[in-house]
């Protein structure tokens, strides 16, 4: 007998195969019992008929609980819809029966519920298509540059100093060395690494102790810092353009069932091309103005200004050339107006709003000691940046992306915490 997996089945048609997975419901009408079935790779139906059956399996069948874990065998064939496949059940054995219990029902339950049972919600069909989104989004983001060359660096977890301010730092007590201080991006660490490498990316947790309650902001979450030399804010816009195309066609390649399940309107999707849109920061603080937002000049735009502005495109938006004291003190300053800087922040349409946030970074060693200064960074612990600056420093851009921004975005969901397995929050640390 073949063993198998959900997803194949159709390339069995006609064989006896065994299935090996989870009772995922069931109803019974007195000699046919249905079974729908959940290995992981997807959910299939059996069609088990009493006489087909020995009698003890038929009891085993008879005492289905819910959610366990089973073994089927079955001859494959093609559903009733035809659309899809099913089994003629010839035989079960239960591995673990669950208890009657399980807590995640048929009826509503409320997001804190369902999040307390995180780890048995993972199962639910939503949850589970979810996942298998983000997958191919890491796998294309992966795909995507190793095609074009890069370079995968690690960088590290444990560090000495702030990337991106020094508000939003979790930080912890370092053996006799003082304080350390979860990454909140890997890109200083990138910056050293292009000047080996050439071009590089990295991808890993980071970490925020954003304060705020929002649906877009976790604590933990996954990023992919992307960096290159010789490499100006041109050809940094250029490469996020690609790397964002190539992941909503590996989506819409790989994903469209999924994304059936999650009653995501794909035809949006579809219509993310390049070029996107591109527009200077000035440039969108007169549009939000006319669409009766109170943003100034020289403030960063809000989630609310995201939300407005992204409406108005089918494409994302690169918003370019921020004020330069909303942004970070890497960023290299326009040599044509010191007081806004080569950036970009690319923001996704329907109201998502920001998934990318980038720069050309500052490469003269002189002006970047001032900017750390200017921003009361302790220049110490800025040496070895700073070092980069004294041997052949070069032009260089790079961005990043939140892994949990982009996904939401491709599932087309309402907040982020359902973006990642096991989310932290400002008020959740637990499953
Ligand atoms: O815009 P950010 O802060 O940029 C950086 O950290 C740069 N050092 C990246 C670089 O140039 N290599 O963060 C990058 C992206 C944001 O655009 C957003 O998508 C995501 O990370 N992000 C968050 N996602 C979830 N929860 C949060 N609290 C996030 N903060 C940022
Ligand atoms: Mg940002």
């Amino acid at each position: 007998m073949i063993s198998t997996f959900v997803k194949d089945i159709g390339a069995n048609v006609g064989q006896e195969i065994e299935l090996k997975g989870w009772a995922y419901n069931f109803r019974s009408s007195g000699k046919i019992f249905f079974l729908q079935f959940r290995d992981g790779t997807g959910v299939t139906q059996i069609v088990y008929s009493k006489a087909a059956l020995t009698e003890e399996q038929w009891n085993a069948l008879q005492s289905l609980r819910i959610e366990s874990s089973v073994i089927v065998t079955g001859k494959a064939k093609p559903d009733r819809a035809g659309t899809g496949f099913e089994l003629d059940g010839t035989g079960v054995t239960i591995v673990s029966l669950a208890a009657e219990d399980y807590p995640i029902g048929k009826k509503e339950h409320g997001p804190d519920f369902l999040h307390d049972m995180r780890h048995l919600w993972l199962r639910s069909p939503t949850q589970w298509a979810i996942q298998r989104v983000r997958d191919t989004v890491i796998h294309a983001t992966y795909d995507y540059f190793r095609e074009k060359g890069f370079t995968k660096i690690d960088s590290p977890i444990l560090t000495p100093n702030a990337c991106e301010g020094t508000t939003e730092l979790f930080e912890m007590d370092y053996f006799d060395m003082g304080k350390a201080y979860l990454s909140q991006s890997g890109q200083l660490y990138l910056e050293a690494a292009v000047m080996s490498f050439g071009n590089v990316f990295d991808f890993g947790p980071v970490f925020r102790a954003e304060k705020s309650k929002t649906r877009r902001h976790l604590t933990e979450f996954w990023m992919m810092d992307a960096e290159m030399a010789f490499c100006d804010h041109e050809g940094n816009l250029k490469v996020q353009e690609e790397l964002i195309c190539r992941i909503v066609a590996d989506v819409l390649k790989h994903n469209r069932s999924d994304l059936a399940i999650l009653e995501r309107d794909v035809t949006k999707l579809e219509k993310i091309q390049a070029p996107f849109v591109r527009m200077t920061h000035a440039e969108a603080v007169a549009k939000l103005k006319e669409l009766g937002s109170d943003i100034g000049p020289m403030d960063d735009l809000g989630a609310d200004d995201e939300t407005k502005l992204t409406e108005l495109y089918e494409r994302p938006i690169f918003v370019e050339k921020y004020p330069t004291v909303v942004k970070a003190f890497y960023m290299k300053r326009d040599p044509n107006d010191p007081t806004h800087v080569m950036n970009a922040d690319m923001l996704a349409p329907e109201g998502y709003g920001e998934i990318i946030g980038g720069s050309q970074r500052e490469d003269d060693y002189e002006t970047l000691l001032q900017r750390i200064k200017e921003h009361n960074l302790p220049v110490e612990q800025f040496n070895w940046y700073l070092d980069l600056r004294k041997y052949g420093s070069v032009p260089h851009s790079g961005f990043g992306y939140g892994l949990e921004r982009i996904v939401r975005w491709m599932c087309g969901i309402h907040h982020i915490r359902e973006t990642i397995p096991f989310p932290r929050l400002i008020n959740r640390l637990t499953p």
